[in-house]
């Protein structure tokens, strides 16, 4: 318990002597082996890296997704969307229906937009760093036939808008098709189970 203390704060100071341009203080030798302390630290030391990077060439999501609903208690590594830390915000019109993290017959309304933020892990480096702003935006079957009515994007960590394709993401998000095309967080920090 001593040692778990001790190892807490030699992390904290780390990442805090780093400031946020840096987050190589914290190790990472493996995603999957972050303790919840660990990946607390480096959101705190990525968080307003993350909201001002997004934001920076004025996207509208990226302004204003940080206000929306939390779905989740902390970011958390889910395997796919490769090595890196996720955490999702819904937007008014979706945040109902998503929180309740349906598996059957869900339909998303018109309108709802999810917006989840990234913290890229580099396992080379053993170090953390924003990644995308992922989104996806309900706009019907009639404009987004192929993708179930979803608009798939990214915002750079520099505010750019990211070309996407969209059959990549929904290839793999076509798997939950009864939960309308949705991933959802890891069980362990959806909000409110
Ligand atoms: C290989 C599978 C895979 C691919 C490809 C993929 N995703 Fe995801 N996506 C997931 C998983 C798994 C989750 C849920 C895990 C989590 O958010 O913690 C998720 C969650 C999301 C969410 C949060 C809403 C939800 O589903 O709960 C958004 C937004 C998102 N992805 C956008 C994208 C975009 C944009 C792309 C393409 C650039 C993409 N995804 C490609 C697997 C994938």
């Amino acid at each position: 318990m001593i040692r778990k203390l001790a190892m807490a704060a030699v992390l904290t100071v780390a990442a805090g002597a780093a400031s946020a341009q840096d987050c190589t203080a914290v190790t990472v030798e493996d995603q999957f082996d972050l303790t919840e302390e660990q990946i607390g630290v480096l959101y705190e030391c990525l968080s307003e890296k993350m909201a001002t990077g997004y934001a920076k060439e004025g996207d509208a999501i990226a302004a204003n997704y940080r206000d929306w609903a939390p779905t989740a208690t902390r970011a958390a590594v889910a395997g796919a969307h490769q090595n890196r830390l996720l955490n999702t915000f819904a937007n008014d019109i979706a945040a109902e229906q998503y929180l309740k993290f349906e598996e059957e017959g869900v339909v998303m309304p018109i309108g709802s937009i999810l917006a989840k933020e990234s913290i890229t892990i580099s396992l080379k480096k053993k170090a953390a760093r924003p990644g995308p702003l992922f989104t996806m935006i309900k706009v019907g079957t009639d404009l987004a036939p192929d993708a179930g009515g979803w608009l798939y994007g990214g915002i750079q960590p520099n505010g750019k808008v990211m070309k996407v394709k969209q059959s990549f993401c929904h290839d793999c998000h076509v798997g939950w098709e009864a939960q309308d095309s949705l991933g959802y967080p890891v069980h362990e920090v959806r909000l409110g189970n």
